[in-house]
């Protein structure tokens, strides 16, 4: 039987909520599916820096090095952010583990399925016509990475991108936009930006290796207003680290949370690190009452991407897929919900076992 040894780091406010699901819902799939996961908890962001003075302890980094894929719950939060910015959880953990392994790619999924359209908080005009969209976000370059100061009275952050850079996370959007709708849409402000401009025409460059896919550049402002005016209109959106930031919150929002959505990180190799795109939700934590379906959507990810248990994987889809149909929601969907964390994850896992039966 094939066994997978993942990492499983949840780190603060919601993500230890959010992972008891995930990892329920993963051993019985791997029940299901016959395979068997092997989980190591570890310390990471404000959690580890509590229990041990650093963000990413050294037996955290060593276990994720020993291990296939690293599910990620989400770090930081109010109780750390008087510490220095450097050393603070999400500079201090997540940003050093993604460049660590050279996470460049991170694909962030977004849904509106007709039959629900009603979760999307836009007008049912709009919501009905649906939305699939695959963001295809640069991870380990940008303003996040680039050379940053401080004195008394100014500060600066600074963007560079290079040919390569720009290069291989636009291949990753082409290919995946052939297995799609064949359609890209690069976002920039190559109006004002230096690296948009270079962008531009790297992204044309390597366009010209995919003649079925049709190419077209969006502004990041009027991205930010076509997604809500016609979500349907997009396939795959091509983003750079910071652009990909704030658009991936946007798409969450119109498929009805930020709790709905996954995240998986790659680097080209079969390793991955998958995490919600969310954060620690601060003002729900300690109420069980978060959304569980990010993180257990980022599990099935990384049984796709990072173990190749794409049965398994859409197993868990079609059963979020059918726990939403249900009804079955928790209040950042519809506030007037009596659901909570642990009702979802258990109808996922009733879904599942439904879906078993059918299968068997
Ligand atoms: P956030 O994503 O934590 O929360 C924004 C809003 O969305 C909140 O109202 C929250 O309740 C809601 N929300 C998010 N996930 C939810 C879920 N699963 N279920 C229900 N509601 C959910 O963003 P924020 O408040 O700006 O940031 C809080 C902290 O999280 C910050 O320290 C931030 O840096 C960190 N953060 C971490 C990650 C990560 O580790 N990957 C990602 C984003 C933000
Ligand atoms: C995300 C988060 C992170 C990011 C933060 C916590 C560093 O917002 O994964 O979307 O900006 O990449
Ligand atoms: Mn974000």
């Amino acid at each position: 039987m094939k066994n997978y040894k993942i990492a499983v780091l949840a780190g603060d406010g919601i993500g230890p909520e959010v992972m008891v699901q995930a990892l329920k819902v993963l051993a019985v799939v791997s029940d299901q599916f016959g395979f068997s996961i092997q989980h190591t908890e570890a310390l990471i962001g404000g959690a580890a820096i509590d229990a041990t003075g650093a963000a990413l302890p050294e037996a955290t980094l060593t276990l994720c090095k020993n291990s296939d894929a690293i599910l990620f719950g989400s770090v930081g939060g109010p109780k750390w952010t008087s510490l220095p910015p450097a050393q603070q959880p999400e500079r201090a953990s997540l940003l050093p583990l993604r460049k660590t392994f050279d996470l460049f790619c991170n694909l962030r999924p977004g849904q509106i399925y007709p039959a629900f359209a009603e979760l999307s908080p836009l007008h049912p005009k709009i919501s009905s016509q649906g939305m699939d969209i695959l963001c295809v976000r640069e991870l380990t370059g940008g303003i996040y990475f680039g050379e940053k100061g401080r004195t008394e009275d100014a500060a600066f952050d600074t963007q560079k991108y290079s040919v390569s850079e720009i290069e291989r996370i636009s291949r990753v959007a082409f290919e995946a936009a052939t297995k799609r709708r064949n359609k890209v849409t690069s976002i920039d402000k190559a109006n004002v930006l230096a690296t948009s401009v270079l962008w531009r025409e790297v992204v044309e460059r390597v366009a010209k290796d995919y003649p079925q896919v049709q190419l077209e550049h969006m502004y990041i402002d009027n991205a930010a207003m076509q997604l809500i005016r016609a979500p349907q209109h997009f396939d795959v959106l091509l983003c750079d680290n910071l652009f990909g930031d704030i658009l991936s919150d946007e798409i969450a929002a119109i498929a009805g949370s930020l709790g709905l959505l996954p995240s998986a990180s790659l680097n080209g190799s079969n390793f991955g690190l998958y995490e919600p795109a969310g954060g620690t939700a601060p003002d729900i934590a300690g109420k069980g009452i978060a959304n569980p379906i990010a993180q257990i959507l980022s599990a099935a990810l990384m049984l796709r991407y990072s173990f190749g248990e794409e049965a398994a994987a859409r197993a868990i889809e079609q059963a979020v897929a059918s726990t939403l149909e249900q009804g079955i929601v928790t209040r950042d969907i519809n506030s007037a919900s009596n659901y909570g964390t642990a009702d979802v994850g258990a109808a996922v896992i009733a879904a599942l076992n439904a879906i078993d039966t059918k299968r068997a």
